[in-house]
C-alpha cells in the first residue's frame, strides 16, 4: 500500500536519534517545561526568522491563542479563505468572532487579495492567510491591503513550514504566524503540537499566559487562558526533526518535479507555482475532471490519493450562516470537486513514486 503521507517511514528514518531523545526525557522525567520545549522554541524562531517562538498543543490551537491575543472575539470579523483545513475557520468561531469567508484564486488555489478587499467591513479586524499546500499565498499584496486598511495579519502555516517567499520563511511576515506540528506536516512531532511565531514582545507574552490559564509569573490569571502546552517528548523529536526540515523539504520538491515531467502530457492541470517562492509540497495537488473515479482507480492500485478538501468551508452545515448556503465561492466549489492529492513524502521510494505515475497513465 502507497500512503498518502507516511509518519511512520519518517519516523524510522530518525529513529535512533529520536528514540534517544525520548529516553533522555523519560530519565529525566520532567514532561512539561522542561529545557526541550524551551530549546525548541529558541531554535524555532530562529529557524522562521522571528523573535519570538510559543509552542502549544496543537495547530489549532496555535489560531486560537494567535486570535486571542489580539483580542478578538464576538463582534470582530475575521476574513479567511473558505477553501482551507476546517481548523482555520472553527479557531475564528471558537473565540466568537465571525468568519467572513472568501474565495481563492483559481490557478494557486491560494486566497485571493481581490476577495479579501471586497470582503472588508467596518468591523473587520484581521485576516488569516493559509499557505494551502506548501506554497505561500500572494503575500505582497495581502500586506499592502492590511496595511491599507489596519487590519492584523495571521498566516496560517501549518501546511508550509519552511516555505519562502521573496526570501522570507513564511511565519515571519504578518503579525503572528501559525504552524500545526501534526505527524503528518512537514515538521511533525509523534502527537499533536503546535506553535506560535511572532517578533512583537506583547503578543509573544500574551501567548505565554494564554497557554497556561491566562497566568502572570505568579500563577495568578490576568485573564482567562487555556491549557494548551506542548510537551518535553514532543519538543525533545521536534528538535531531532528540524535539523533535517530543509534536508527532507528539499526531497518533496525533488518528487514534485519527477510528478511534473511524468505527467504534463496528461489531461490534468498542476497547481501553478507562485514566483519568487519555494513551495515546500506538504501536498502534491492535482486538479482532474473524473476525481472519484481517479481516486477509485488509484484505490483498486493500492495507492492512497487524498482530497483536499471535498467540502469547502462556506458549504459546511456549521458555517452556513441562516438555514441554506447563500454565500456563492465559485472557486472554491470548483476546486473542491477536482482536487486530488498524490502520495508524497520524503522516505516515498523511487519505485513507489513511478507505481503512482504509471497508475495515472493507465487512467487516462
Ligand atoms: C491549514 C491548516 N490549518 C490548521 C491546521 C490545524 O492543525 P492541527 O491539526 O495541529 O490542529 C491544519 C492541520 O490539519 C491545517 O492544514
Amino acid at each position: 500500500m502507497i500512503l498518502c503521507s507516511n509518519p511512520r517511514a519518517q519516523y524510522l528514518s530518525y529513529k535512533d536519534e529520536i528514540d534517544s531523545s525520548i529516553q533522555q526525557v523519560l530519565s529525566k522525567g520532567e514532561f512539561i517545561f522542561g529545557g526541550n520545549v524551551h530549546s525548541f522554541e529558541e531554535e524555532f524562531c530562529e529557524y522562521i526568522g522571528t523573535k519570538y517562538a510559543v509552542s502549544v498543543g496543537s495547530g489549532t490551537d496555535a489560531l486560537c491563542l494567535a486570535l486571542r491575543s489580539l483580542k478578538l472575539g464576538p463582534g470582530d470579523e475575521v476574513i479567511a479563505p473558505s477553501h482551507t483545513a476546517t481548523a482555520t475557520i472553527a479557531a475564528i468561531a471558537t473565540v466568537g468572532a465571525t468568519p467572513v469567508l472568501v474565495d481563492s484564486d483559481p490557478i494557486y488555489h491560494t486566497i485571493d487579495p481581490l476577495a479579501v478587499s471586497q470582503a472588508i467591513s467596518s468591523k473587520t479586524k484581521a485576516v488569516i492567510v493559509v499557505h494551502i499546500y506548501g506554497q505561500p499565498v500572494d503575500m505582497d499584496r495581502i500586506i499592502s491591503i492590511v496595511r491599507q486598511k489596519n487590519l492584523k495579519l495571521i498566516e496560517d502555516c501549518a501546511q508550509a513550514t519552511g516555505a519562502t517567499y521573496n526570501n522570507r520563511r513564511v511565519g515571519s511576515m504578518g503579525d503572528l504566524g501559525c504552524f500545526s506540528f501534526y505527524p503528518t506536516k512537514n515538521l511533525g512531532a509523534l502527537g499533536d503540537g503546535g506553535s506560535i511565531v511572532t517578533s512583537n514582545s506583547i503578543l509573544a507574552d500574551q501567548l505565554r499566559k494564554l497557554r497556561q490559564y491566562g497566568w502572570d509569573k505568579n500563577r495568578v490569571s490576568q485573564i482567562t487562558g487555556y491549557n494548551s502546552r506542548l510537551d518535553e517528548i514532543q519538543a525533545a523529536v521536534l528538535r531531532v526533526k528540524l535539523k533535517y526540515l530543509d534536508r527532507d523539504n528539499a526531497k518533496r520538491v525533488a518528487l514534485a518535479k519527477t510528478y511534473e515531467r511524468e505527467l504534463n502530457h496528461l489531461p490534468l492541470e498542476a497547481v501553478s507555482l507562485r514566483q519568487k517562492c519555494s513551495h515546500v509540497y506538504h501536498l502534491y495537488v492535482l486538479s482532474v475532471e473524473r476525481r472519484n473515479d481517479l481516486v477509485a482507480h488509484l484505490k483498486s492500485n493500492d495507492i492512497v490519493a487524498g482530497i483536499h478538501y471535498p467540502v469547502p468551508t462556506h458549504l459546511m452545515p456549521a458555517y452556513v450562516q441562516g438555514s441554506k448556503p447563500t454565500l456563492y465561492l465559485p472557486n472554491a466549489e470548483r476546486i473542491a470537486k477536482k482536487v486530488v492529492s498524490l502520495p508524497i513524502y520524503p522516505e516515498l521510494a523511487e519505485s513507489d513514486q513511478y507505481r503512482v505515475i504509471n497508475a495515472l497513465k493507465d487512467f487516462f
